[in-house]
């Protein structure tokens, strides 16, 4: 059996109904057919072993679901997103609030040498700019604590890209506190994905920005698989000394951004119409 084999393990995927999740649940099953219990607000169609009907806007749900799952866990893959189309709150409590909470509620199950891999975005790559009140959200203690700092706050950025640039400094974060339980977390931070969330950013981001990163990424959306096989790897013992790691799936679009070789104001000008 290699490294890269899931043959054997328990998985838990939220977000296994629709684009990168299910695609993720195709890439599993290629990868040995582990056992795979998906937590999605839809049914999932992949292939499957369990489906628990989440939603994980809603903390009750969540954590009726957390006790439904069996240990030990292999992996735990923190998939689900929205977008800003939805309410603020919701957008804050899918992408930002839920992850933690089923992470903190599933890691008594998780076993040593188990993995989090989560499905942030290159849309968090400016957390630098917002480390310090990163840091304090992610001190406190609990859904409602957070809720409430985040509440009416001015966020400095959309609602989505806010969530993800938690999810980069958590992952970060979160690996020292982790490793002394034998966990690694990762997250992928992709480009633009060819899944049915892409009409929703089109729709809240603007053409002219995702048309942006598109172009400087590839020249098309990344692909599903294409974040789900990284996903895969991360969460798999082939990754077995990775942690703390925000992995871009982008062509290089960050990348290119860091160095100078992109102008960043262009970035800015696209996400305002201007180009
Ligand atoms: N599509 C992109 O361009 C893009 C780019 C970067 C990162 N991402 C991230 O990729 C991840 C997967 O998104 P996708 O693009 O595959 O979108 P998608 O809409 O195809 O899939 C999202 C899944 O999350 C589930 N979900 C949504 N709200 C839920 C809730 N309240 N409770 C439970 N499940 C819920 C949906 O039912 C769906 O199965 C998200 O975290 C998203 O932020 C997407």
């Amino acid at each position: 059996m290699s490294e890269f084999d899931f043959n054997g393990a328990h998985v838990v995927v939220t977000g296994g109904a629709s684009g990168v999740g299910a695609a993720l649940l195709d890439v599993l099953d290629e990868l040995g057919k582990p056992r795979v219990t998906v937590l999605d607000i839809n049914q999932p169609s992949g292939p499957h072993s369990a489906y628990i009907q989440t939603n994980l806007a809603d903390p009750a749900s969540l954590d009726a679901a957390a006790a439904q799952i069996g240990g030990p866990i292999d992996a735990l893959f923190n998939n689900a997103g929205v977008a800003d189309t939805s309410q603020r709150d919701i957008v804050l409590a899918v992408n930002l609030l839920a992850p933690i909470r089923l992470t903190e509620a599933l890691q008594p199950k998780i076993r040593d040498g188990g993995a989090v891999a989560i499905t942030a975005s290159v849309a968090g790559m400016n957390w630098p700019q917002r480390f310090a009140e990163i840091q304090e959200l992610l001190s406190l203690d609990g859904w409602d604590a957070k809720s409430a700092w985040l509440d009416g706050r001015d966020l400095g950025v959309d609602t989505y890209s806010f969530t993800k640039e938690v999810m980069q400094v958590w992952t970060m974060r979160d690996a020292t506190r982790l490793r002394q339980n034998g966990i690694r977390i990762n997250s992928v931070c992709p480009a633009p994905i060819e899944t049915p969330l892409l009409a929703d950013f089109r729709e809240t981001i603007g053409e002219a920005g995702i048309d942006f990163g598109i172009q400087h990424s590839g020249g098309r959306p990344v692909s599903p698989r294409e974040v789900a096989t990284v996903l895969a790897f991360l969460a798999s013992p082939a990754a077995s000394f990775v942690s703390g790691q925000n992995l871009d799936i982008d062509l290089g679009f960050r990348a290119s951004l860091a160095t100078g070789m992109l102008d960043s104001s262009a970035v800015r000008a696209s996400s305002s119409g201007k180009e």
